[in-house]
C-alpha cells in the first residue's frame, strides 16, 4: 500500500487545471450498457473508481479503447454476468448497473453493497423505485436479482430522501420504458445533469434537467454519440480549500463556478479573497480567515463531499467553527486524524465542534476514506515538518496522481511504494 511523504510549509504557486468529474463518468460510462451503438466521451478522469468501473464493464463483454483524450464504449455484444460482491464492495457506483442492466436484459443480478467507511450505504430507495416500474426483486446469499416480466413500464416515482444514485439508476432504467416516468424528489447535483444531457445526446427524451422533478418519455432506442465530461467540482473545491489554507495565491482552471456557489459563499463569509471568472477562481491571499458554522445538505447545499477538506480549513482559522453533517451517518473518520496532526475538533452526534487557531504539525496518519484522506494532505501541507500519509489508495480513487498534480503548483509530495 503506497504512502504519501508531504513536507509541509512549501510556497505554492501557479495554476491547477481540474480533471473531469468522477460522479459523473460512472454512471455516464454505466449508461453505455444501454445501447448498442458506441459512446465516445471525452474529460474522463484517469482515477482509480473510473478504471474499475471500465474493468466492470469489460467483464460484461464492453469494448472499450481509451487514450489520452477519449475513451470509447460499445456494449453491442454483451453478456450478462453479476457483479460479484468483490466489485461492488470497492466500488459503491457499481449499483447503478442495475437500472441498465434490468433496461438491457429485464433481469439483473448484483451483490448488496454493504456499508463502508462513511455509513451503512442501504440501497432500499434504488430497490422501492425500480419496483415502481415494475421490477420484482429478491435478496439471497447476499445477493439482490431482479426480474421483470416484460418491459419496463413507466410510472410515478416520489424518492423519500434525494439520492444521488437512486436517482441516477431511476433516470436510466426510465428512458427506454414503455411511457412516461415522472422522478418527484429527484437528487439535482450537477453530475446527474450532466447524465442527463448524455442521454439527451443519445436519443434520450428527458425533461426537468437540474430540477427535483424529471420527467422522462420511454424511447425505442439510443444511438451513436459524444459527450464531454463536466470538471470535478468536488476536485475544484478541494484545491480552493488547499489554496486559502497555505493562504498562497492560486489559480483554479477548467471550474463551472456555477457548481460551487455554496462553498464560495462560506469562503468569502470566511474572510477569503477570491475572484470567480467564467471558468477558473483565482484566490488571494488573506489577511485573516474566521470560523463559521455549516450544515452539509443535497445540492445545492453545501456538499458533504467538501465537509473534510473545510474541516481543516476551519482547524487553522480564528474562533471556533461547527459542522454539521446531515447526509452520512458516519463521515467524522478524518476527526481523530486531523486531531493527531494538532487540530482540536470535538465529535457530538451529527456535529463537529471545531477550535481554531490550532497549528498542524507533521505526523503519521491513516486514510480512512476518499474525502477524509484529502483533508490530510491539506493538512499537510500546511503543517510544520513532515507528514506521512497511509492507505493512498483511497485517495487514488478520486484523485489523478495528486503527488504530480500539486507537484506542479510547488508541492513537496513523495509517493512511496510499499
Ligand atoms: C453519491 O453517493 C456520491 N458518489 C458520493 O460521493 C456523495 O457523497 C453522495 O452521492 C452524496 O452527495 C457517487 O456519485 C459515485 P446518496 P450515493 O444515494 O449515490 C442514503 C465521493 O466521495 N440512502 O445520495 O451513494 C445514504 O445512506 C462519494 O465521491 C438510503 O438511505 O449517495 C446516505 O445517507 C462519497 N437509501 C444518503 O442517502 C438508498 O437507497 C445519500 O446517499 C440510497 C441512499
Amino acid at each position: 500500500m503506497d504512502k504519501l511523504i508531504i513536507q509541509g510549509k512549501e510556497i505554492l504557486k501557479g495554476t491547477i487545471n481540474v480533471h473531469g468529474a468522477k460522479n459523473s463518468s460512472l454512471p455516464i460510462l454505466v449508461s453505455s450498457l444501454l445501447s448498442e451503438e458506441s459512446l465516445s466521451l471525452f474529460n474522463v478522469p484517469n482515477v482509480d473508481d473510473v478504471n474499475n468501473m471500465i474493468t466492470l464493464l469489460k467483464c460484461f463483454g464492453a469494448k472499450i479503447r481509451k487514450n489520452k483524450k477519449q475513451l470509447s464504449i460499445n456494449c453491442k455484444n454483451l453478456k450478462n454476468i453479476s457483479a460479484d460482491y468483490d466489485i461492488v464492495r470497492k466500488m459503491r457506483a457499481s449499483i447503478l448497473i442495475l437500472g441498465p442492466l434490468l433496461s438491457r436484459f429485464g433481469n439483473a443480478k448484483i451483490s448488496l453493497p454493504g456499508g463502508c467507511a462513511i455509513g451503512t450505504r442501504p440501497i432500499d430507495i434504488h430497490l422501492k423505485g425500480l419496483e415502481k416500474l415494475g421490477v420484482k426483486f429478491e435478496i439471497a446469499n447476499g445477493f439482490v436479482i431482479g426480474n421483470i416480466s416484460n418491459k419496463l413500464v413507466g410510472n410515478k416515482i416520489k424518492l423519500p430522501f434525494p439520492s444521488v444514485g437512486a436517482t441516477e439508476n431511476l433516470i436510466m432504467a426510465s428512458v427506454m420504458a414503455k411511457g412516461e416516468t415522472l422522478i418527484e424528489g429527484a437528487a439535482r447535483e450537477p453530475e446527474i445533469e450532466d447524465l442527463c444531457k448524455c442521454l439527451i445526446s443519445m436519443g434520450a427524451n428527458i425533461d426537468g434537467l437540474g430540477t427535483n422533478k424529471i420527467s422522462i418519455q420511454g424511447v425505442e432506442n439510443l444511438r451513436k454519440a459524444r459527450h464531454r465530461i463536466i470538471s470535478d467540482r468536488i476536485v475544484a473545491g478541494t484545491f480552493i480549500i488547499l489554496a486559502v489554507m497555505t493562504n498562497n495565491k492560486l489559480e483554479i482552471k477548467n471550474v463551472n463556478p456555477q457548481h460551487l456557489v455554496s462553498l464560495i459563499k462560506i469562503l468569502l463569509k470566511m474572510g477569503a479573497n477570491l475572484k470567480t471568472l467564467s471558468k477558473s477562481i483565482i484566490v488571494y491571499p488573506s489577511k485573516k480567515i474566521n470560523g463559521t458554522k455549516v450544515k452539509t445538505g443535497p445540492y445545492p447545499n453545501f456538499p458533504t463531499d467538501l465537509q473534510a477538506q473545510l474541516m481543516s480549513l476551519m482547524s487553522i482559522s480564528n474562533g471556533k467553527s461547527q459542522i454539521k453533517e446531515t447526509i452520512f451517518e458516519n463521515r467524522f473518520m478524518h476527526v481523530s486524524e486531523l486531531n493527531r496532526l494538532g487540530a482540536n475538533i470535538k465529535v457530538n452526534k451529527d456535529t463537529a465542534y471545531i477550535h481554531g487557531n490550532q497549528t498542524f504539525k507533521g505526523a503519521q496518519v491513516m486514510a480512512s476514506d476518499l474525502r477524509a484522506s484529502v483533508s490530510l494532505v491539506l493538512a499537510g501541507l500546511s503543517a510544520e515538518g513532515k507528514t506521512i500519509l497511509n492507505r493512498v489508495y483511497h485517495l487514488d480513487r478520486g484523485y489523478e496522481k495528486i503527488e504530480e498534480y500539486l507537484g506542479h503548483i510547488g508541492a513537496k509530495i513523495k509517493r512511496k511504494k510499499t
